[in-house]
């Protein structure tokens, strides 16, 4: 019998603060216009002093297990994506698993930067298929405005806070169709988030701030997702029509919408966060995911094609039969 990763709950967190355009642009010299005209961003949200990645994992994580009906002794796996961990170590992965209180399963973080929740959700595949874990969390949680310089408007415009979940049980029905990851390391300079604490001599004094050649990216991004929607395609023999909504990271809607012009699908048929969320990296995926479904535009038997790019660059996509 075939084993398949079966969707079975869903759950996100997004911090209580909202910060506008218009406060960014008290902060540096920007505009509403155009952050919103570049990127579709209009607001974000930003956590309270005593929010960290593993604290908004865990309301997300309890969101999803209540969705899915699940308890969290049923867990044999956590995976948690994020590059913004409360601790090098312990793994948020560790620190979640404390939070649910549970002790017999194994715990980990994915880093894969904006591509995180898709690097995750593929090794999570990977387990279930094998028969080696049945029920696996899935976390991507993020505070990236810890780690965004607030005095540069080239990337403190772009980002969010939150945390997405999906919990994924082995079933002889799909589920998860396919999962497509890829990594080039190639493009380190044109974004990294730097760890000065254990850089190299030569790059220690460089501040842990987000530093991104935004211009370049995009371009790349765009080429790069366009592959992925034709490689998806064709590992699976299907035809654009047959995907019901695309769930996009979301870092810019001029990407998203060149992504689903690939797709030859309205904007309709994307789900899009990022007018109120900004890019929350690992997590943009599995909130939009959320959305989509809280909300009851995803039903059951619809196929959807999650995909993400990031940092090393990462990229990866994800076919789902919800
Ligand atoms: O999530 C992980 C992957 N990340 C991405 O996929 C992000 C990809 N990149 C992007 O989304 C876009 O490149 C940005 C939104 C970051 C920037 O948009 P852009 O259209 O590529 O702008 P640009 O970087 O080419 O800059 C155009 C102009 C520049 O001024 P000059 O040189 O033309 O005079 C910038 O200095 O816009 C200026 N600029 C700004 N102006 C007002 C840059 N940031 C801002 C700002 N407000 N916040």
């Amino acid at each position: 019998m075939t084993r398949f990763s079966r969707v079975i709950g869903t759950g996100g967190y997004l911090p209580e603060h909202i910060r506008t355009n218009d406060e960014i642009s008290k902060m540096v010299d920007t505009s509403d216009g155009w952050i919103y005209e570049r990127t579709g961003i209009k607001s974000r949200r930003i956590a309270g002093p005593e929010e960290s990645a593993a604290s908004m994992a865990e309301v997300a994580a309890r969101q999803a297990l209540e969705s899915a009906g699940a308890d969290p002794s049923e867990i044999d796996l956590i995976i948690v994506a994020t590059g913004t961990p409360d601790r090098v170590y312990p793994s948020t992965g560790c620190l979640l698993q404390q939070r649910l209180g549970i002790r017999n399963c194994v715990a980990f973080d994915i880093q894969a930067a904006c591509s995180g929740s898709i690097f995750a959700m593929s090794v999570a595949d990977q387990y279930i298929k094998s028969g080696a874990a049945r029920t696996v969390l899935v976390v991507g949680s993020e505070i990236c405005s810890r780690v965004v310089d607030w005095t540069d408007r080239s990337t403190c415009v772009l980002f969010g806070d939150g945390a997405g979940a999906i919990l994924l049980q082995a079933s002889d029905k799909p589920g998860i169709i396919s999962t497509h990851i890829h990594s080039d390391g190639e493009f380190e300079e044109l974004l990294y988030l730097p760890n000065p604490q254990s850089a190299s001599e030569s790059n220690k004094n460089e501040a842990g701030f987000v530093r991104m050649r935004g211009n370049e990216v995009f371009k790349v991004a765009v080429n790069t997702l366009g592959r992925i929607v034709d490689e998806t395609l064709s590992a699976n023999a299907m035809s654009q029509e047959e995907i019901n909504w695309l769930v996009p990271h979301q870092a810019n809607t001029r990407i998203i919408a060149a992504t689903a012009k690939k797709l030859r699908m309205s904007m309709d048929n994307v789900i899009l966060t990022l007018e109120t969320q900004g890019n929350t990296s690992s997590a943009s995926v599995l909130l939009a995911l959320n959305e989509g479904v809280q909300d009851g535009r995803i039903q059951r038997g619809h196929v959807l094609l999650l995909e993400a790019f990031g940092a090393g660059f990462t990229w990866g996509s994800a076919l789902i039969r919800y």
